[in-house]
């Protein structure tokens, strides 16, 4: 195959879960505008709805909690009867309820240090970016088992799952760290019916996320700064990577988190 027609996903059905923002919308570009016919599910109907409309007619939109399980597992059942098939799934969805133990000035936040840590936010958190992961890929799973095998599922971790941090809130990073294992797990366990499971760590990318700090020009000053490659990141930066993984073009990779942060991970761009 030639290696421009491996990024082709032409007849692909493709689901991302919080797809009507951020890291969502774009993984949902990626694939429409490769050919695929994407449905994407969020719990912000109104949102999605909008989402799905700029996206054209290769897009759908539907409103869906993935702390819902029963009505996230009937939501895919839904699209396998509607679309035929399912090929490739995003489990995506996620949220942070900043601070952590610093508040955004660098001081300590009060309230969120390990002993103050609100059940609510540890079962929310947890909830949606670490069960809501699960239910997705097993609803994922199932779906592509039953059709014969095949597919390809990619799961939005964070660099926060590698790396402990003072600013996300507590249960964020042990989610995502869950998360990062699960797809290990999975990418062992599907392999056998030719299933891929991988992730895409984002650094700082600018986005809604956690009331949408990231979105401001000084914190996006700051992070530049810190940046090996000396910018913010901007949802367009996960595009390729998840075409890469949603297509033939990874058809040997399962199993890997592909870390999108600028290098940050390196190390600090400039310690001053
Ligand atoms: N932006 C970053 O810097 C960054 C870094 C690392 C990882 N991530 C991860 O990327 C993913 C997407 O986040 P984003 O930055 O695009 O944020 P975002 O807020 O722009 O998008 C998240 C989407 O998920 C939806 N959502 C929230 N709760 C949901 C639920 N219960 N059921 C269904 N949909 C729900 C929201 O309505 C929203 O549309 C998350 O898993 C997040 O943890 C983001």
């Amino acid at each position: 195959m030639r290696a421009t027609e491996m990024f082709d996903l032409t007849g692909r059905v493709a689901v991302v879960t919080g797809g009507a923002s951020g890291l969502g919308l774009a993984y949902a570009e990626a694939m429409v505008e490769n050919g695929a016919r994407v449905v994407l599910m969020d719990v912000d109907g109104a949102a999605v709805a909008a989402a799905a409309r700029r996206l054209g007619a290769g897009a759908h939109g539907e409103a869906v909690d993935v702390l819902d399980r029963a009505g996230l597992r009937g939501a895919f059942e839904a699209v396998a009867a509607r679309e035929g098939r399912i090929d490739v799934v995003f489990a995506n969805a996620g949220i942070d309820v900043p601070p952590g133990y610093l508040g955004k000035d660098g001081t300590r936040a009060t309230g969120r240090a390990l002993e103050d840590v609100p059940d609510e936010i540890w079962d929310r958190i947890i909830g949606i970016n670490l069960t809501g992961v699960f239910v997705t890929v097993q609803a994922a799973a199932r779906q592509m088992r039953a059709q014969g095998g095949g597919g390809s599922i990619v799961v939005t971790t964070s660099v926060a799952g590698q790396r402990a941090s003072p600013m996300p809130a507590f249960p964020y990073m042990p989610a995502k760290a869950g998360a990062a294992h699960l797809v290990r797990q999975l990418a062992l366990e599907l392999a056998a019916y030719g299933i891929r499971v991988n992730a895409i760590a984002p650094g700082m990318i600018a986005t809604a996320i956690g009331g949408g700090h990231t979105l401001t020009e000084a914190v996006q000053a700051g992070v530049a700064r810190k940046t090996p490659l000396r910018r913010m990141g901007q949802p367009e930066d996960v595009k390729g990577a998840a075409l890469l993984l949603a297509s033939a073009a990874s058809s040997y990779i399962t199993g890997t988190e592909i870390v999108i942060d600028g290098g940050r991970m390196l190390g600090l761009a400039d310690p001053g």
